[in-house]
């Protein structure tokens, strides 16, 4: 099934798009819009609201508003699982442990500082891509280029 998804590179990631981008292109998925957006603590609470009562929210907030991201709209073929294969387990450590060649494995530091997140459904998919990439053009995220 043709599906969008919504992928970025987290801030200690950014330096690694070149690898990135290699791995989107081996794996066959295309990104049809990018773009480079400073997070701030309320853009990145409104992003990960889901996880607002979690022990880690704290540290996701710091982490993911100490730098600009660099987000994607990747569109292919079962894109949303493809993505998430590519990026790999939430926490590098168990990535590296199953000698996974993965994002996450390969530029990933540990569980909260995991370098890259994809959409996990279709639901979340069109909410994180119209967060990164607003339709209607309102000044929702104004910290991008
Ligand atoms: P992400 O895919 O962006 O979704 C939620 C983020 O919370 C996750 O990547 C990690 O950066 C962070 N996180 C920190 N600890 C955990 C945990 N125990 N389980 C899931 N996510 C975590």
């Amino acid at each position: 099934k043709l599906e969008k998804t919504l992928g970025y590179i987290k801030p200690d990631a950014v330096d690694k798009l070149g690898d990135v981008l290699e791995a989107i292109s081996e794996r066959g998925l295309l990104i049809a819009k990018m773009r480079l957006c400073k997070m701030t603590e309320n853009d990145a609470f409104l992003f990960y609201q889901e996880h607002s009562g979690k022990s880690f929210m704290r540290d996701l907030l710091n982490y993911v508003t100490q730098g600009p991201v660099v987000a994607f709209e990747l569109v292919g073929e079962n894109a949303i699982n493809r993505w998430r294969e590519l990026i790999g387990p939430t926490d590098p450590s168990k990535a590296r442990a199953e000698a996974s060649t993965s994002l996450r494995a390969r530029f990933g530091t540990d569980v909260t500082h995991n370098g890259f997140h994809g959409s996990d459904s279709p639901a979340s998919a069109s909410r994180e891509i119209e967060f990164f990439f607003p339709s209607s053009g309102r000044n929702t995220l104004p910290n991008c280029v």
